[in-house]
C-alpha cells in the first residue's frame, strides 16, 4: 500500500481553523456524466486509449472510462457537432452556436482547450449539426445545416453541395474514398459516391437512421429504428445486426476507441454515454450501470425480470421499435421505466396504481393486482428507481415541472 500523505486541508487545520478558511477552499467534487449539460456529439481522438470527447451545450468535455468528466475548453460555447482529425490527433473541429450567433466552423489545435473560427461556412456563420472529416484526406470534410456543404482545403472554404433528400441526423466519410459520404436520415441510410451531389438508399429499409460511423478499418456502424445497431464492411455492405437491446433509445453519435476496435462508445438521444467492450454485443453506461442498492430493490429486480421485462426491456429501456410500431401510429409501445423518458414524472402512488390497475388506454399494460401485491409493486418501483439518476430521484412526481428543482450536491 502507498503511504497516505496528509492532505492539504488537514495540514491547514493543524495550524488552526482560521488559516484553513482563509487559504483553503474545498475542491469542487469530481463531475460525472450526470452533471453534464446536453451532449450533442462524441469523438475519440486518434491513437489514444480510453479518452472520449463530449461536445456539449456548454463547451467541450473529456470523459474517462470510470465515468468522470472534466471540462477541456476554456469557454462554454454550444457545440452541436464535433470531429477529431485522424492524422494529427491534437486537432479537433466543431460547429455550433455561442449565446449570440452560430460559430461557423471552429478549430482547436491543442486538444480542445482553445478554439478559433476557421471559417464562417458558405452563407454563414453556419451551425453544422453534423460534421465529418475524411480519414484518408483530412483536407476533405462535410457539414450539414440547411444544406450539405463540403470543404476540400481543411475547412477554410466551404461550398454548398446539395439538399440531401431527407432530414440528415448524421454524416460519415468512407475510410477508402474521400468522395464517398454516408448520411443517416429520416428515411434511412443514404450513400453518395460523388462527394454528396447524388444520393441513393444504402440499406433496404426506409426506417429512420439516426447515426452512421465509419471506422478506420472500413467497418460501417449505423443505428436504424426497428433494426437497432447494425454494421457492414464498406467492401460488401452485407449488413449484420450487432445489438437490438436499446428499447426507446436511438444512438445518435458513435466512436471507436483508437486502441481497440472492440471498445466502442455511443451517445443516445437521452444524453447517456454508453460503452461496449465486446464489439457492440452488450452495452453499459460509461462508468458502469447503476445497481439496486436495497433488499427491496433487489427483490423488485427479480419481479421485474419475471413480469415486466418482456415488454419494458432489460433495465427499463422500453420496448424496441418494431415493424408494427413503426408502421402503425396508434401502436403504443411499452415506455422506458428508467429515467430517460417520463416514468419519473409520476409519484410512487401513481406508478403503483398503473401497475396494479393497468392502463385503460393500452390494454397490453394489464392490471397486475391478481398477481402482485402492493408490496410487490412498491419493490418493483424501488428497482425502477435504482435505475434513475439524481435529478429524477430528487424531482420525481409533480416536482418535475419545477425547472429549478436540482438534486442536492
Ligand atoms: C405485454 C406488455 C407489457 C407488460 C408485460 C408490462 N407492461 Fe407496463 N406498459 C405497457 C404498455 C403498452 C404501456 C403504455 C400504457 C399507456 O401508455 O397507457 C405500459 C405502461 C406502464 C407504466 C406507465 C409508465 C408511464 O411512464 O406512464 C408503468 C409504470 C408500467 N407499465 C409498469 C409495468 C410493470 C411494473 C410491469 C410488470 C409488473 C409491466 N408494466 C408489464 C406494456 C406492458
Amino acid at each position: 500500500m502507498r503511504n497516505q500523505q496528509p492532505s492539504i486541508p488537514s495540514l491547514c487545520l493543524g495550524f488552526g481553523g482560521l488559516l484553513a478558511t482563509a487559504f483553503w477552499t474545498a475542491p469542487a467534487p469530481a463531475m460525472t456524466l450526470d452533471d453534464l449539460p446536453r451532449v450533442h456529439a462524441i469523438a475519440a481522438p486518434a491513437g489514444q486509449f480510453g479518452k472520449l470527447y463530449l461536445a456539449t451545450g456548454a463547451g467541450l468535455f473529456v470523459a474517462a472510462g470510470d465515468g468522470s468528466v472534466a471540462k477541456v475548453s476554456k469557454h462554454s460555447d454550444r457545440y452541436l457537432s464535433l470531429a477529431a482529425q485522424a492524422v494529427e490527433p491534437e486537432i479537433l473541429l466543431a460547429s455550433g452556436a455561442s449565446a449570440s450567433a452560430n460559430l461557423g466552423v471552429v478549430v482547436s489545435r491543442d486538444e480542445g482547450s482553445t478554439w478559433k473560427q476557421l471559417s464562417a461556412g458558405a452563407g454563414g456563420p453556419v451551425g453544422f449539426r453534423t460534421l465529418a472529416i475524411s480519414r484518408t484526406d483530412p483536407k476533405i470534410m462535410y457539414g450539414q445545416d440547411e444544406m450539405l456543404q463540403a470543404s476540400s482545403d481543411g475547412g477554410v472554404t466551404w461550398k454548398p453541395i446539395s439538399r440531401v433528400p431527407a432530414h440528415v441526423y448524421n454524416l460519415a466519410v468512407s475510410a477508402r474514398d474521400p468522395g464517398t459520404v454516408y448520411a443517416a436520415t429520416q428515411t434511412g441510410l443514404l450513400i453518395s459516391r460523388d462527394g454528396g451531389v447524388r444520393w441513393r438508399t444504402l440499406h433496404e429499409e426506409d426506417y429512420p437512421a439516426t447515426m452512421v460511423h465509419v471506422a478506420s478499418d472500413g467497418m460501417v456502424h449505423a443505428f436504424v429504428l426497428g433494426k437497432g445497431l447494425i454494421r457492414a464492411r464498406e467492401s460488401d455492405f452485407d449488413w449484420k445486426p450487432v445489438s437490438a437491446q436499446f428499447g426507446e433509445q436511438a444512438l445518435v453519435s458513435f466512436a471507436v476507441d483508437r486502441g481497440d476496435n472492440h471498445h466502442l462508445y455511443a451517445l443516445n438521444q437521452f444524453n447517456r454515454v454508453l460503452t461496449s467492450v465486446d464489439g457492440g454485443a452488450t452495452w453499459q453506461a460509461l462508468g458502469g450501470d447503476r445497481q439496486p442498492q436495497t433488499e427491496a430493490a433487489r427483490r423488485g429486480e427479480t419481479l421485474y425480470q419475471t413480469y415486466c421485462q418482456a415488454c419494458h426491456g432489460a433495465r427499463g429501456v422500453g420496448e424496441n421499435h418494431s415493424e408494427r410500431s413503426l408502421r402503425d401510429r396508434r401502436y403504443i409501445r411499452a415506455p422506458a421505466l428508467d429515467d430517460s423518458t417520463h416514468a419519473w414524472h409520476h409519484s410512487d402512488d401513481n406508478l403503483a396504481s398503473t401497475i396494479l390497475e393497468g392502463s385503460k388506454r393500452a390494454p397490453r399494460m394489464r392490471a397486475f393486482k391478481d398477481i402482485l401485491s402492493r408490496t410487490d409493486a412498491l419493490d418493483i418501483i424501488a428497482y425502477m428507481k435504482s435505475l434513475w439518476g439524481p435529478r429524477a430521484l430528487a424531482c420525481q412526481g409533480a416536482r418535475h415541472m419545477d425547472k429549478d428543482c436540482q438534486p442536492p450536491r
